[in-house]
């Protein structure tokens, strides 16, 4: 028979290995997984993060975490670099809503 120290000891294992996969990988809301994706592969068909970084921590274009729709719309319609790049309104949402995730 399992004693109950046993049991005790695999749930203090399990738990130790479950808090820190939890702090690597915090859930995110729809739109911030929706915007993640966006970001990474999608805008453009290469994605921010080809220009930006994968944290949108400056690449070839500058770092822009936290950065909003205002600012990333303008871009889109004033900076060169960004003019291939169509987002709807939604997904210029989702967008803002994960390099606020980024920005944390
Ligand atoms: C092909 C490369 C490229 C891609 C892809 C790209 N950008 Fe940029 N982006 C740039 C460059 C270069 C600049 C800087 C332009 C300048 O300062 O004149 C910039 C500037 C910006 C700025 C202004 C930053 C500031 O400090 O004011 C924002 C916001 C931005 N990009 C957001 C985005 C978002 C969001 C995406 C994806 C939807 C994206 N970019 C995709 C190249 C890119």
């Amino acid at each position: 028979m399992i004693s109950n120290a046993k049991i005790a000891a695999a749930l203090v294992g399990m738990f130790a290995l479950a808090v820190p996969a939890l702090a690597q990988a915090p859930e995110l809301t729809a739109d911030e997984a929706a915007g993640k994706v966006i970001f990474e592969e999608t805008a453009g068909g290469v994605g921010c993060a080809s220009c930006h970084g994968m944290k949108a921590q400056g690449d070839i274009g500058p770092a822009i975490a936290g950065q909003t729709v205002e600012n990333i719309q303008l871009q889109m319609e004033t900076n060169e670099n960004m003019g291939f790049i169509e987002l709807t309104e939604d997904e210029l949402k989702q967008v803002e809503a994960y390099l606020a995730v980024l920005n944390r």
